[in-house]
């Protein structure tokens, strides 16, 4: 077979649409090394120990793909923007089947505990300022070099809609740090089950885009987890880098809203690591050795960085959105995505981000070298917390899609 490398794709001058080929050549179905993390790590402590990259959601997956092929869809759409709050009854007139998997995903398991939750929700009032700038550059950004993540987004709908994208994924992290977030009159029960019908629904499509290799299946339990690890564990990784102070109950809150939301997004319980270690040894395993540069990714990271563009928020520029990426991701991954190095603001978070941090959070009293950095760190945080409020502001309803890109 001819090899198709990355660099030859990207000089066909066709754009990258035209690439599939390579992308069907790299697509990766099996792991170099077995899969052996064990389900007693996970929150159930059973489980058959399956290599989750052979598993997908097969209940999502055959009513989705019915709903798709025979109801109508925009109705559906219709009717589900009605369905909002956890403790909200469904709407009528949805196809049975449907109906009848919502019902049964949207309950809690048995092992969701209210006493996590209210340590979660502590966690997220203290340090909210941090996770949405987290969320958007080391989740956010990881993404893109996320392999088969990158590729499914590029190709779906949502490639072509990033903006839109990026406000419902903001909206995801919003929910699952509301107070009652999984509780009555929260949000996060219907986000996630939401989520878990349009990955089904992806499934579906996606492998009827003439850009995308047929016999390949998206968004695996493995993929799943891969980019699970790159929300919960990638933050806990950056906070505990950055020498916050957290409690103990705190942190194992945050873990335990991720863990609910991994259940509600369809994630078998056996892969869902039990506590902060385990998921640390799991994501070791199945999301450190898998990053790496794609065309596709490397066009989403580019818009990623255009997010300020058109806004009147002067600190939230390519230039200084780039050198944050680079401070938070490490030289490997900025060069990968050909991020360069900014002039003032690469040093500047080298060296005071981290007496920055410390200040703010009280651990140290007064350190000289921040103190013109302060005003700036301050400002970059609180003009993007304005930015990310104004992306909620939007009127945002996770919809089944009908097209590829
Ligand atoms: C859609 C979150 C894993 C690919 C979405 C949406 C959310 C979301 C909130 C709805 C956004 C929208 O409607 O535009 C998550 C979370 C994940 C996860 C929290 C894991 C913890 C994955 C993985 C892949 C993936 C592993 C691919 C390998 C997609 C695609 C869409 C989507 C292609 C549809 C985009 C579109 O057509 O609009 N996801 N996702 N997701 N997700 Fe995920």
């Amino acid at each position: 077979a001819h090899r198709l490398s990355r660099r030859d794709a990207l000089r066909t001058g066709t754009g990258l649409l035209g690439v599939a080929g390579a992308m069907a050549l790299t697509a990766r179905t099996a792991r170099a090394e077995p899969w052996k993390w064990s389900p007693a790590d996970s929150v159930v402590g059973v489980g058959g120990g399956a290599d989750p990259m052979t598993i997908y959601d097969p209940d999502a997956d055959s009513v989705l793909a019915d709903a798709i092929q025979h109801a109508d869809v925009p109705q559906i759409n219709r009717l589900l923007a009605t369905w909002v709050y956890n403790d909200q009854a469904l709407p009528a007139g949805l196809p049975k089947g449907l109906a009848d998997f919502i019902e049964d995903a949207r309950r809690l398991p048995s092992w969701a505990d209210q006493g996590r939750l209210a340590s979660s929700f502590e966690f997220t009032k203290k340090r909210g300022t941090y996770l949405g700038v987290l969320y958007a550059f080391a989740s956010g950004m990881m993404s893109t070099v996320i392999p088969h993540e990158a590729r499914a987004v590029y190709y779906s709908r949502g490639g072509s809609h990033l903006k839109e994208r990026i406000a419902k994924t903001a909206k995801f992290g919003y929910d699952i740090g509301a107070v009652n977030a999984y509780g009555d009159g929260g949000e996060m029960i219907v986000t996630c089950v939401k989520t878990r019908i349009i990955h089904a629904s992806v499934r579906h499509l996606l492998p009827q885009s003439p850009h995308w290799p047929a016999d390949v299946t998206p968004i695996s339990q493995d993929d799943l987890m891969v980019t699970w690890h790159s929300l919960a564990t990638t933050i806990m990784r950056t906070l505990t880098a950055w020498k916050l102070p957290i409690p103990a109950a705190e942190s194992d809150g945050y873990l335990h809203s991720w863990q609910l939301a991994a259940h509600l997004l369809g994630i078998r319980d056996e892969y869902i690591p039990s506590t902060w270690d385990q998921a640390n040894a799991q994501a070791a395993q199945q999301l450190d050795p898998i990053l790496a540069p794609t065309a596709e990714g490397h066009d989403l990271a580019d818009q990623l960085l255009n997010l300020g563009a058109d806004l009147d928020l002067t600190l939230l520029s390519r230039g200084i959105l780039g050198a944050f990426t680079r401070f938070i991701m490490g030289d490997k991954v900025a060069d990968w995505l050909t991020i360069p190095r900014e002039p003032v603001w690469s040093p500047l978070l080298e060296v005071a981000w981290g007496p920055y941090v410390a200040v703010r959070e009280g651990v140290l009293a007064v350190a000289p070298v921040v103190d013109a950095p302060y005003w700036m760190f301050d400002e970059f945080l609180r003009q993007f917390v304005l930015w990310y409020m104004s992306e909620l502001r939007m009127p945002l309803s996770i919809e089944i899609p009908l097209t590829n890109r």
